[in-house]
């Protein structure tokens, strides 16, 4: 069906989501097509400024960081016909919501179909949301929908998160409000879905008889940088954990679903969710990065950068250990990790099969197999298995075979938000996270984050490495360790 006409108001027009993820993905999405004639992006922010310099900030950003290949003999990397195009929808209004009269002022920018997004820390979704409803903005008519996307964190915990809910079911309808987590926008995390479900292959073997045990890995090169302050406030548990790795957990370790649409796959979600064991205290380790070097740059500590308190105990690392109380998962440990300023930069799962029982003559060190979904940086489902090794014999080697590879948007490799703003436009909750779903993710970290609050500090890891001891030893423990990105790569090895 076609893309409605709407006005898309951005809160937090000059931070950073919009500059380095929205827009961009604005972009892909009306190079593909999908945006409707009739649209409209109303910027707002408290920073002083103009719709012309707003515009061109965030220009300058996209040139800086888009190829387009159909840009290519241009001075810049951005297709000049594909921003006029944005840029002539462009609106920057200055408001303060904070001021008296609220959001009364954007009341004449705003008429018919509208999508209100908070781009804004997460502290201030409960009073944008109080201040849209004030100003009559939320009320929707036959002929208009009134939307809004709220980012993450979702609140702060269980009771935040619960409180956050109240408040949008006391002003608006369930199907109006919109919980993002781009990562079920990417197309690397919906092919799990259909990797598992639309293939004879997997879902035989998919259980605790086959499988040994599951690790999801999102380790990231990049450091806590500009975004200080937000961090000291969130930290690598509270900004990854309940919302990102989480819903790579639930693709992976859901039953099937009655449907992939809409609410047959929110009920598997939320039934997986359900499932997760409350994750005690001594089944995680937090790790702070000490200054290092990453990728060849001296990268300060954690407590060096501006906004965070120089005695900060937040984390930037953790891993964890859960287990999934199904028949399916019975016994089976998943293990989670995700870090800031590590040695390389991975978003994957990687399920892991229990050992073949080989012929005693076939030789060869043992690797059971692995079914690697590869998120990031490229992409993929790859599959550890055992060949025949080179020369006259019978013995094994070790290979990974590159199953699924695909090229994704040339332009902005699939950042995640292009199919949830196409969502959202279109009304469809499928890839949105439920009120029920943010408050079972939070209810399940609820033992950890009452330990954390009671003390104890976080172990240091050098900025560059693998991350803390103690993530080690929580694998060591069970026998076992963290997969190599290295092992799981695509060449056929030995
Ligand atoms: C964001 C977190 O939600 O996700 C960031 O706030 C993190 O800290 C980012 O870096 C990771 O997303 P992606 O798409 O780069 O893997």
């Amino acid at each position: 069906s076609s893309t409605p006409a709407a006005t898309l108001v951005l809160f937090g027009a000059r931070g950073d989501l919009v500059r380095r993820l929205l827009v961009p993905a604005l972009y892909d999405l009306r190079r593909s097509g999908l945006l409707p004639e009739a649209f409209l992006i109303v910027g707002v922010d408290r920073v002083e400024g103009d719709t012309g310099n707003w515009r061109d900030s965030l220009r300058d950003f996209l040139a800086e960081t888009t190829r387009d290949p159909l840009a290519e003999f241009q001075a810049t990397g951005i297709d000049a016909e594909i921003w006029n195009w944005l840029a002539g929808r462009l609106e920057y209004v200055r408001l303060d919501f904070a001021e008296s009269d609220g959001l009364a002022g954007l009341r004449p920018h705003v008429s018919g179909n509208a999508i209100f997004y908070l781009a804004v820390p997460s502290r201030l979704f409960g009073p944008v949301i109080g201040e849209l409803a004030k100003a009559g903005l939320l009320d929707e008519t036959p002929a208009s929908f009134r939307r809004v996307v709220v980012e993450k964190p979702f609140g702060l915990d269980l009771a935040s998160a619960q409180a956050l809910n109240r408040q949008c079911a006391a002003v608006m309808k369930s199907e109006q409000i919109f919980r993002i987590d781009h990562f079920l926008g990417k197309e690397e995390v919906r092919n799990i879905l259909i990797t598992r479900f639309a293939n004879m292959l997997f879902e035989p073997v998919w259980n605790s008889r086959f499988i040994d045990n599951v690790q999801i890995s999102a380790t990231e090169t990049i450091t806590v940088g500009t975004r200080g302050a937000f961090y000291e406030s969130t930290g690598a548990l509270r900004d990854m954990v309940p919302n990102h790795l989480f819903q790579l957990l639930s693709l992976v370790a859901m039953e099937p679903p009655t449907s992939l649409a809409g609410a047959g796959l929110s009920e598997a979600r939320q039934a997986l969710f359900e499932a997760i064991e409350p994750v005690q205290p001594g089944d995680v380790v937090r790790g702070q990065y000490e200054a290092g070097v990453v990728a060849g740059e001296a990268v300060p500590a954690y407590r060096a950068t501006p906004g965070v308190d120089p005695h900060s105990r937040v984390e930037t690392f953790v891993a964890l250990k859960l287990h999934v109380d199904t028949p399916r998962w019975e016994g089976v440990p998943f293990y989670l990790r995700t870090g800031k300023a590590m040695g390389s930069r991975v978003t994957e799962v990687v399920v892991t099969f229990r050992a073949a029982e080989a012929l005693a003559e076939v030789k060869g060190a043992d690797r059971p197999n692995r079914i690697i979904f590869r998120i990031q940086p490229d992409g993929g489902v790859r599959i550890g298995f055992e060949g025949l090794a080179q020369g006259p014999g019978l013995s094994k080697t070790a290979m990974v075979a590159r199953m699924f590879e695909r090229e994704f948007s040339p332009v902005h490799p699939d950042v995640g938000y292009e199919a949830l703003l196409y969502g959202c436009l279109h009304g469809d909750h499928t890839l949105f996270q439920r009120a029920d779903n943010v408050e079972r993710a939070w209810a399940v970290l609820e033992p950890v984050l009452q330990a954390w609050k009671d003390g104890g500090a976080p172990e240091s890891y050098s900025a560059g490495s693998d991350g803390p001891a103690g993530a080690r030893e929580l694998l060591a423990r069970d026998g076992r360790a963290w997969e190599k990105a290295t092992e799981t790569d695509g060449q056929v090895g030995s």
